[in-house]
């Protein structure tokens, strides 16, 4: 019966992250899992989260179904959160948004509808992009492309480029040649796996074209709060809804609230107007109903507790304000430690580049002796997950990097 199926190679992150685990060096570091580790190395639990969870047992609980389409409580904060408390998109009922398992969740779920009901649509991703979106927009039947995103650098050009930019231009022209309806895919901050946004003058030029083209965007934003702060890295879903276009957004409080495995995401779409929204929102339930059926009910209560209740909110606010400096400050101490020991290379681009990750430029094989020699662990792509780093473990990383690097 099951002679035929293939075996999976397993997915290079979840792989990569056991083979950290069963690694028995004791000075192992792991900068290659997209997961936020405090100071001491832990995954938190915020305060914030261990409050509203107090709050939850105290009330007695519910392990109810939650309706298709999640709580109305942990959506309407969401829809808040993303847009701003009354914005007129919320308003004139334009915004349909569900409680997804994840935003993974939510991506699918999207990804399903607009190969239903946008038929012949294909899909556009950024060069390089987070594996995973690939395989889902793929695993919904649809086709995927990428556009030019990261500036890989030319050493032969006069005078040369440096590695670790936007290939603004190019990705803009790729753009406008797409068909109307063509749907792409836009991190909206802390892109996985450069740490390269669009500044947002640059967003400001991508969002006519985007209408002038009639493309369908479809944000990701996994990383609400780790790059500039909650409002700032919500620019781009504030200004595609400002300058009128549809859109599909997908967002994670994985990271923001360091609820990974309670699996609390979102997905949102803007429409025209509210009748479509309200069909819109019916068959994505349907597609939901086809999945899974319905969110899990904990995370939403989570989410919607902190970002309801006045006072879990400001705290939530302050633990966030907090994880974002310290990897800024990892990236600060990374940086100096790097020029110390390598004063001829260009370090800028951890200082410049946002959010967990910072694409180093190390190639696959300097991955892998990084990994044998000094068991410090980066994706093969040279990804390098920065809140990953702490004061202890940031000198040995910074003596393998430059090793790998002048070697
Ligand atoms: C860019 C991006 N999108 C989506 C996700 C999915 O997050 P989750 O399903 O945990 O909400 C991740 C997680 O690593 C990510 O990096």
């Amino acid at each position: 019966m099951f002679k035929h199926v293939e075996p999976y190679p397993g997915d290079p992150i979840f792989s990569l992250n056991e083979d950290f685990q069963n690694d028995p060096r004791a000075h192992k570091i792991n900068l290659g899992i997209g997961i936020y580790f405090d100071e001491e190395g832990r995954i938190p639990v915020l305060e914030s989260v261990r409050r509203a969870e107090a709050r939850l047992l105290a009330a007695g609980g519910t392990k109810a179904y939650l309706p298709i389409e999640g709580a109305a409580n942990m959506r309407g904060a969401v829809q808040a959160l993303l847009f701003g408390a009354g914005h007129p998109v919320l308003s004139s009922g334009r915004v349909v948004t569900l409680q997804t398992v994840g935003s993974s969740g939510g991506l699918k779920v999207g990804a399903d509808f607009i190969a239903r009901w946008l038929p012949g649509s294909q899909v556009w991703v950024s060069d390089p992009t987070w594996d995973n979106h690939r395989a889902m927009f793929e695993g919904a039947g649809l086709v995927v492309h990428t556009y030019p995103y990261y500036d890989a650098g030319d050493a032969t050009a006069h005078p040369p480029r440096p590695a670790g930019g936007l290939e603004f231009d190019a990705m803009l022209a790729a753009l406008a040649a797409l068909p109307p309806r063509s749907v792409v895919l836009l991190h909206a901050c802390c892109h996985n796996p450069t740490g390269v946004d669009l500044s947002r003058a640059q967003w400001d030029a991508l969002i006519p074209l985007l209408r002038e083209r009639e493309l369908l965007p479809y944000l990701d934003l996994a990383y609400q709060g780790f790059g500039e702060g909650i409002d700032a890295d919500a620019y781009a879903v504030r200004a595609l809804a400002a300058a009128g276009i549809g859109f599909f957004v997908a967002n994670s409080f994985s990271k923001s609230m360091s609820v990974y495995g309670e699996r609390c995401g979102a997905l949102s779409v803007v429409c025209p107007d509210a009748l479509q929204a309200e069909h819109v929102l019916g068959q994505l339930k349907a597609t939901v109903r086809r999945n899974y059926s319905s969110p899990p009910i904990h995370g939403g209560q989570i989410v919607a507790l902190v970002l309801g209740e006045p006072e879990l909110r400001a705290l939530w606010e302050v633990e966030l304000a907090a994880m974002r400096a310290r990897i800024l400050a990892m990236r600060r101490a990374l940086h100096d430690a790097l020029v110390a020991r390598l004063p001829g290379h260009d370090f800028g681009y951890l200082l410049s580049q946002r959010g967990m990750f910072s694409y180093t430029g190390l190639c696959a094989p300097q991955v892998d002796v990084l990994r044998e020699q000094h068991g410090v662990y980066l994706l093969r792509s040279g990804r390098l997950c920065v809140a990953g780093l702490n004061e202890h473990n940031l000198r040995a990383s910074a003596d393998a990097l430059a090793s790998v690097l002048a070697g």
